[in-house]
């Protein structure tokens, strides 16, 4: 037999519908290009020189003819806008069981860890049917994280988190690559994925040690870089607590007015890095920036356990009010001086902000 793939191996639960959408296309590519062929081709020979053919009153116009050049591309290609667009709002709406796993790149390797601890470099190994968020960002330059036999693809940036999420369908080994130019040695920055069996993943999970969680060590760097000395419960100094932050909107002081932004992981990774740009309502600007002191990976394990307190209440007198559907927006984090019932005017809605 020969062996000359066209397309790879198709793995993934989105996989199929990107090969239907592909093979669509191809045919009607090639079904019009042959059309276009054979009217040229026979055309040509029937009206070429000294051909005895009827060429008195040539047609001006058809209507018919127009209608169906109009209606049929027409047609044809809003069924293509139709199956992109399902698949695209498809890619951007990961399923609420998906897992999520922190990806960085760097020159020259992928550095993966798993929210149970476990860390993996150009490897993941993952179980079969088990959804899949990989939450990405590059510590240098623009790479893009591709696995073709799940048909997607994602740009990881310096400086900002990108999304990608697949469900394996299929047990296998799969090659992984980076597919953005991104220096010396970009065609080897590279490895596999293994899709595994439920039994043989757990087991493969408990061989060697793990290690914390990704949650632990991010609790451990929170601690280590001072963090709960102003956040923390027993905080002297007035910093907002963070238990329940992340996900909702926090007041930001901008000028006289007060606006609103969701505490996603880009706000988080901001304040960190950042601190003076979105101060919180109510709270002074004296936070120290931690550039260049927290690597990507520290910054993806703090966000992880900023995560991780999101749901869980702040004890004590800085409780979280409860979200209210009926009043409408509020703080996150408690601020001396903002009323709940009397938000201010020029405020933008989370959804806005984004
Ligand atoms: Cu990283 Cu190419």
């Amino acid at each position: 037999m020969w062996n000359f793939p066209i397309l790879p191996e198709s793995a993934s639960s989105v996989a199929p519908d990107y090969d239907f959408a592909f093979w669509y296309e191809v045919a009607v590519g090639v079904f019009f290009t042959l059309f276009v062929l054979v009217l040229v081709l026979g055309l040509a020979n029937r009206y070429r020189r000294g051909r005895q053919v009827d060429r008195s009153h040539p047609p001006t116009h058809s209507l018919k003819l127009e209608a169906l050049w109009i209606g049929v591309p027409l047609v044809i290609a809003m069924s293509m806008f139709g199956i992109s667009a399902v698949l695209y709002i498809k890619q951007f709406s990961p399923p609420g069981d998906a897992v999520e796993i922190p990806v960085v790149g760097k020159q020259w390797m992928w550095k993966l860890q798993h929210p149970e601890g476990k860390k993996e470099i150009n490897e993941l190994h993952l179980p079969v049917g088990q959804a899949v968020r990989l939450k990405m960002i590059s510590q240098d330059v623009i790479h893009s994280f591709f696995i073709p036999a799940f048909r997607v693809k994602q740009d990881v940036l310096p400086g900002r988190y990108t999304e990608m999420w697949f469900r394996p369908t299929k047990i296998g080994r799969y090659r992984l690559f980076c597919t953005e130019y991104c220096g010396t040695d970009h065609s080897v920055m590279g490895g596999w994925v293994e899709v595994m069996s439920q039994a043989d993943y757990e087991r493969w999970l408990a061989t060697e040690q793990a290690g914390e969680s990704l949650v632990e060590e991010g609790r451990r760097l929170f601690v280590l870089n001072h963090c709960a000395g102003c956040h923390g419960e027993n905080a002297t100094v007035q910093a907002p607590r963070l238990e329940g932050v992340y996900g909702r909107p926090v007041p930001i002081q901008v000028g006289d007015r007060v606006e609103f932004v969701q505490a996603d992981d880009r706000y988080i990774r901001d304040s960190i890095l950042l601190p003076k740009s979105q101060v919180v309502a109510g709270y002074q600007p004296i936070m120290p920036s931690y550039q260049g002191q927290l690597s990507e990976e520290d910054l993806l394990k703090i966000i992880a356990y900023i995560k991780a307190i999101g749901n869980r209440p702040a004890p004590g007198p800085a409780a979280q009010p409860q979200y209210d559907a009926d009043r409408g927006i509020q703080p996150a984090v408690e601020v001396p001086g903002y009323d709940v019932d009397k938000p201010p005017g020029a405020t933008l809605l989370p959804e806005q902000t984004r």
